[in-house]
Parts: C-alpha cells; sequence; structure tokens
C-alpha cells in the first residue's frame, strides 16, 4: 500500500518541481558557509536553486539531543548495530539517535519518506534514501546541500556510489552503503555457477529451481534490467528524453524469465517475492539458485537457515550471444531540511561513512562498503571471500536513469513485467506498454 499520497500526487509533485527546477542557465557557485545559506547548481539543464546548504564544522559540536534515523526494515540487524555503536560513542557527551523502520519495500520507504517531507515534519532528520531517489529529493528541496562536507574527502569514496549523490552539479548526501547482486548457488550440490542466464534457466529447472524478486516493485526493476541489459536492452535514449525500452533484447530477456516460470525453472510464487521473501524460499534448502543482493550472502547464514555453509555467490553471468551486466544499488544518508539539528544529522550521517562502521558492516553484515581501503582490510576478506569480486563488481554496475521522474519511470517497467511473468500478457506487449507509459511519464517535464 502507499502511503495517502499515491502514485498520481507524486507524479504531479515532481512535474511542478521540475517546471520550476528545470530553468536551464550556467552553473554557478554556491554561498556555503553559513549552514542555512542557499545554493544554486545545474547540469544537463537542470537546475536546483536556494538549498540549505551544510555547514561540515556544524557535526564537531552540534546542541545535544536525540535525532531520528530513518530506513527500510532492519531486517539484517544492521540498522539497529550502526544507531547502537554511534549512541555508545557518543551517549556521554549527550547526542543520541532513534531507529524509525519503514516497510521493506523501496516503493514503500519512498512513500513514508515523500509523506512527511510534504507535511514539512522533522520525522527522519537522517534518512537512509535508495540512490534512485537523489534527483527527485533534490529537485524538491527537501534535503541538505552536503558537497561543503562531501568535498572535504572525496577521494576516500568509490566513484560509483559517490555519483549517486551527485546530481545537478552537487552532492546531495553521504554514501552509506553500495550493492549489487549475485547468484548464490549451492556448493554442497556440487555445482559450478554456470555461464550464461539461459544455463542458469536450464540447470535450475534440475536442481529445484531459481529464485528472485518478482514483485511488482523497485527490486523487479533491478530483476529485469540485469537481464535486459545484459542482453543489449536500454530504458532511454542517448538524449535521456525519449524511451528506448521497445527492443527485441528486452523482449527476449523478458521471454527467457516468463518461460522459467512456465517451464518450471523458477516457481510461480516469484511474482509475488520482495528480498525477504526471496531469503525465506532460499533458506528453506529448496532451491538451486537464488539472485539477492550482497546482504544475503550474512543473512542467510543464520537463524535456522537451511542452507547454512552450503552456498557461494558468483558475479552475474553472461546472456548468451550478448554481455553481461549488474545494476548498482544501495543507500544514501540525506539530511531532511525539516531537521532542528542539522549538526547532529551530520555526525551520524558522517559516522555511517566512518572506516569503522564500514569494515563491520561490510564484515558482518555483507553490505558492500562505499570507501575503497574497506576491501582491503584483513578481517573482511576472510569474512567475505568475494570482496574483490564485490567491489568490481560495483565499479561496473550500471546506474538505473537518473531522473526525477525515475519512480513513474520504474514503475511502468516493474508493473508491466510483473503482469508477464504472471502470464497476464506477452512479453511483446508488456515492453511495449511499459515503453509507452515511460515516454508518458518523460513528457511531464
Ligand atoms: C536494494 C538496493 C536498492 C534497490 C532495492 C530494490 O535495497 O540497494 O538500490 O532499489 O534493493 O528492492
Amino acid at each position: 500500500m502507499r502511503g495517502r499520497f499515491g502514485l498520481g500526487a507524486a507524479l504531479a509533485v515532481s512535474a511542478c518541481a521540475l517546471v520550476v527546477a528545470a530553468c536551464g542557465g550556467s552553473s554557478s557557485s554556491s554561498s556555503s558557509s553559513g549552514g542555512g545559506g542557499g545554493s544554486s547548481s545545474s547540469s544537463g539543464g537542470v537546475t536546483v536553486t536556494g538549498a540549505k546548504v551544510i555547514d561540515p564544522s556544524s557535526m564537531n559540536s552540534p546542541p545535544k539531543g536525540t535525532i531520528h534515523y530513518c530506513q527500510g526494515k532492519d531486517t539484517t540487524g544492521a540498522g539497529k548495530a550502526v544507531v547502537s555503536e554511534f549512541n555508545q560513542k557518543y551517549a556521554a557527551q549527550g547526542y543520541k539517535v532513534v531507529l524509525t523502520e519503514f516497510p521493506a519495500s523501496a516503493d514503500q520507504q519512498r512513500a513514508q519518506f515523500i509523506q512527511r517531507q510534504q507535511a514539512k515534519s522533522n520525522d527522519c532528520d537522517v534518512f537512509s534514501s535508495d540512490v534512485i531517489w537523489t534527483a527527485e529529493f533534490a529537485s524538491q528541496k527537501w534535503l541538505y546541500d552536503m558537497t561543503p562536507y562531501v568535498n572535504q574527502s572525496r577521494t576516500k569514496y568509490i566513484p560509483a556510489p559517490l555519483e549517486t549523490v551527485h546530481y545537478a552539479g552537487k552532492y546531495w548526501g553521504v554514501p552509506e552503503t553500495s550493492d549489487a547482486a549475485f547468484l548464490f548457488y549451492r556448493t554442497d550440490k556440487g555445482t559450478a555457477p554456470p555461464a550464461t542466464w539461459q544455463a542458469v534457466y536450464q540447470q535450475a529447472a534440475k536442481q529445484g529451481g531459481i529464485v528472485y524478486q518478482g514483485a511488482p516493485y523497485e527490486g523487479l526493476t533491478c530483476d529485469f534490467l540485469e537481464l535486459g541489459f545484459a542482453a543489449g536492452g536500454q530504458v532511454l535514449d542517448s538524449s535521456g528524453k525519449k524511451s528506448a525500452f521497445n527492443s527485441p533484447a528486452n523482449v527476449k530477456a523478458l521471454q527467457l524469465m516468463v518461460d522459467g516460470i512456465k517451464n518450471g525453472s523458477a516457481p510461480k510464487a516469484v511474482t509475488t517475492y520482495m528480498e525477504p521473501q526471496t531469503d525465506q524460499a532460499w533458506t528453506s534448502g529448496k532451491y538451486g539458485y537464488m539472485r539477492n543482493w550482497t546482504y544475503a550472502y550474512a543473512a542467510d547464514q543464520t537463524g535456522g537457515s537451511k542452507v547454512k555453509g552450503k552456498y557461494a555467490v558468483a558475479p552475474l553471468p553472461t546472456f548468451e550471444g550478448a554481455g553481461k551486466a549488474g545494476i548498482l544499488g544501495g543507500h544514501n544518508s540525506v539530511i531532511s531540511v525539516y531537521t532542528k539539528n542539522p549538526g547532529l544529522a551530520l555526525k551520524y550521517a558522517d559516522f555511517t561513512a566512518s572506516p569503522e562502521w564500514q569494515k563491520i558492516s561490510l564484515e558482518k553484515y555483507s553490505s558492500a562498503a562505499i570507501l575503497n581501503a574497506t576491501y582491503d582490510d584483513a578481517g573482511v576478506k576472510k569474512a567475505i571471500p568475494y570482496a574483490a569480486e564485490l567491489k568490481q563488481a560495483l565499479g561496473q554496475a550500471k546506474a538505473r536513469p537518473v531522473s526525477p521522474v525515475y519512480p513513474q519511470i520504474s514503475q511502468a517497467i516493474y508493473k508491466n513485467v510483473n503482469d508477464a511473468l504472471a502470464g497476464r500478457v506477452s512479453p511483446a506487449d508488456a515492453i511495449k506498454k511499459a515503453s509507452d507509459q515511460i515516454n508518458s511519464a518523460l513528457s511531464t517535464f
């Protein structure tokens, strides 16, 4: 369920913001001294003016108090852990962070944040914002411009996650975790990971099946685009203003997924799976393969998992006759303009990006660190045998389209792809319909 501001409202708001925001002109530099000063920035004809600018020194001794950190459902415990580490470190100085959990679905997290920002509420001083929302939230002027802070130590970040907070020439957050997906396979079944998606589907039919995120939400856009991009498909054309989604490559990719369900390579239930349901299915021990994000490597060894010690991960395979592709995921700590304590919010965002937390996050929760140095740590290399492949995957992953109407573009993809997976429409019709809807979304600005 969406919040009270449904798709229509969110789209309308995005479009209005763009009428104001897309005023062209050349870039002008920000005045970033006082914490409340305005900034103006532009890139590709899009300008975000008047944003509040963070004062990097405000985190050194902010007013004592409590701030709220909002993120998606803490299925791994990493959210509780980061907050507790921060609180232990700074309790004596009078600083406290409280965790607010939103639903597991990326779409619902976005809806929850939008609802609060539209009400100008300070419920989320810091929000763990998916990498795909920077353009939209910055255009709405909901986020502090963090450029002066990020510029102090830009080179410590891996370039791909850093780029996800960059929009209209400014940095709108601090990278928190990056993300890439892998093919999980069962080592106890004595198999090597197949080299192509086609072979994965063939093998899966004989080895219990493959599970992935096929429910109509952001996760399915990622799962589909991994195959679509590998097959040679695109979402937008090079101008970024028109859909290029309706292509034989995208139809071929969707056909493979649809046939997989028809032929028993994947259970029909994947059409209802988000990440938590995918993990539940995988840890039941029934399936031979899983597509999931890196976090699942650590998470699925815990609790009553029946696959503990029985799986490994491999980079996503090639699409036969074409190439390979991964999607860049991850989250950024963004600071709401409605916070009453921007200094404390920055102190917390700074902590989530610290070498100290990034090491725990990768070593214990297999979350993709955003700092180059974390991947060289001996403890990390031991706990996460694929750490080098993970870092490489981040460098090679493709970003989802950067657009203030990205959520509408994604909805066009995942709704129609889900309709095809569920057998309601043919792959060709689903891709064409999605493409038409992408063009409608683009025409709103
Ligand atoms: C993961 C990724 C995020 C993506 C989401 C989709 O959380 O990090 O970028 O949008 O999955 O479900």
